[in-house]
């Protein structure tokens, strides 16, 4: 392993320049109009699979943005580890709000990342993480150190709710079949306070729209005497949450896992400053379910939050108009035991049952996602917790997240095999945010601890074997 360590040191700078040159590639997902640039990061990606030692890399294209498979297997009797990551990335938009372009990356300090970070979007989210493993890769496939057998699964479509991957997963179940899947697309506590993510919340993602009139209508003309759907929306959105900031909606609660006193102390003795929340996001006070501390609300708890509200003339000055709809992109996130298509289902029946006569109502679901809990006894568990306390020096303590990445569910329902998340990130940087970025400390500390994960997997694995 000393090796390991000494290439890594010695390339360090090749490394960043890499990554560098993928966040380059705006593979934005959601926008069609870069179309080209998500076909040109898949190819950077099988480029890089090949030159790091992979053996049969493909671009499989799919009905949307292609999927980068490659493989290397030393011995089919050994373990077989897969990993999984995203190369899309979210829109950069506002890009306003950004101190250096979304694409032009760059390294700057922050508190947080005295040793610089690098800024460009997708940086983090997932380019920096899913990197790191072809590195690693790479590494141990040149000192004759791979452990095991290899396969990458890169998708193009993350962002966008992985469409494509479940058919994929169907049709490729040979090909595909592995011990456990291996992904770095999750956050840590802190860089001296490293942790492995042992839950992801799920996903059920709703577009209302609200129409009134049937056409836009002067606001002194008609206002007072037609029901306005901007006003109206407001309305039925608050009135979603209760005082407590309980969610109204009936049957929300009725399939989630209460999770037990115990696990409950322990989970919030991880460390946590609601100083540091508070002062980091600019804000007076925090706000959310009553009877939770904040660790709970963002991973246990489930939630509804509007993530884009619009209607009516948002233009330059004022315009005096009664606008004729209204629109609101909702997100609930779920867990354990909640189902996506039964939360749709019971928020399409009451949010049309709280309209008023005066609006009309329709509801569009989304992608939605299963909420995942992934065990701490498991081998892979294990294997990843000694990776961890070999490259911190510390034990990593188990964390749920309040993220979600609906295809792990799928990956045990379709293919029978667990997931490792072996998130590298901080929550504080800015994914899918202005200025996202990646600490150097954390992507260098990824490539150093993936092959040790590869190591003590492969070892107790062949040992129970
Ligand atoms: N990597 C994130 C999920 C994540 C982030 C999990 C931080 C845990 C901690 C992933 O790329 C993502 O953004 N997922 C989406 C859902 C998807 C269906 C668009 C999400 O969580 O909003
Ligand atoms: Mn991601
Ligand atoms: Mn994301």
């Amino acid at each position: 392993m000393e090796q390991l360590t000494s290439y890594l040191e010695s390339n360090k700078e090749r490394f960043l320049e890499e990554l560098k040159e993928l966040v380059r590639i705006p593979s934005v997902s959601a926008d069609p109009k870069f179309k080209d640039e998500v076909a040109r990061t898949a190819e950077f990606v099988a480029q890089k699979l090949k030159s790091a030692g992979c053996e049969q890399v493909e671009i499989c294209q799919t009905a949307g943005h292609p999927i980068v498979y490659g493989e290397r297997i030393i011995d089919p009797s050994r373990p077989t580890i897969l990993v999984y990551g995203h190369y899309d990335v979210q829109p950069a938009d506002p890009l306003e709000l950004w101190d250096s372009g979304p694409f032009d990356p760059i390294v700057k300090k922050t508190e947080l990342h005295p040793e610089g970070a690098l800024f460009a979007r997708g940086a983090c989210d997932d380019k920096g993480q899913m990197y790191m493993h072809v590195k690693a890769f790479e590494n141990m496939v040149a000192h004759d150190l791979l452990p095991c057998n290899v396969k990458f699964m890169i998708e193009g479509e993350e962002e966008v709710g992985s469409d494509n991957l479940g058919p994929f997963l169907e049709k490729e179940q040979e090909r595909l079949a592995c011990d456990v899947i291996v992904i770095s697309d999750t956050s840590m506590i802190a860089n001296d306070v490293p942790s492995i993510t042992t839950g992801l919340r799920g996903l059920s993602y709703v577009e209302v729209e609200v129409t009134g009139p049937n056409r836009d209508l002067h606001s002194g003309v008609y206002g007072g005497a037609v029901g306005n759907p901007v006003n109206i929306l407001s309305k039925m959105i608050a009135s979603l949450h209760d005082e407590n900031n309980k969610i109204t909606i009936p049957g929300f609660y009725e399939d989630v896992l209460a999770v037990d006193d115990s696990e409950r102390t322990q989970m919030n003795q991880a460390p946590f400053s609601i100083e540091y929340y508070k002062s980091d996001l600019e804000i007076g006070d925090i706000r959310g379910e009553k009877g939770y501390t904040t660790l709970e609300r963002t991973s246990i708890r489930p939630t509804l939050d509007v993530n884009g509200m619009w209607g009516g003339y948002i233009g330059e000055g004022a315009k005096t108009v009664l606008p004729s709809k209204a629109f609101a992109k909702i997100s609930m996130r779920l867990v354990p035991n909640q189902h996506p298509d039964k939360i749709t289902t019971l928020f399409e029946e009451h949010f049309k049952k709280i309209a008023p006569e005066s609006v009309n109502v329709v509801v569009k679901p989304h992608h939605g996602g299963h909420p995942v809990v992934t065990p701490t006894d498991s081998v892979e568990y294990k294997a990843a917790a000694r990776a961890y306390k070999e490259t911190f020096g510390k034990d990593p303590i188990p964390q749920r997240s309040g993220g979600s990445i609906p295809i792990v569910a799928l990956f045990e329902k379709i293919l029978g095999v667990k997931t490792v998340l072996m998130g590298f990130g901080l929550d504080s940087d800015a994914i899918h945010s202005p200025n996202e970025h990646f600490g150097l400390y954390n992507y260098y500390k990824g490539i150093e601890t993936i092959p040790y994960f590869y190591k003590y997997y492969t070892e107790m694995k062949e040992e129970i074997a």
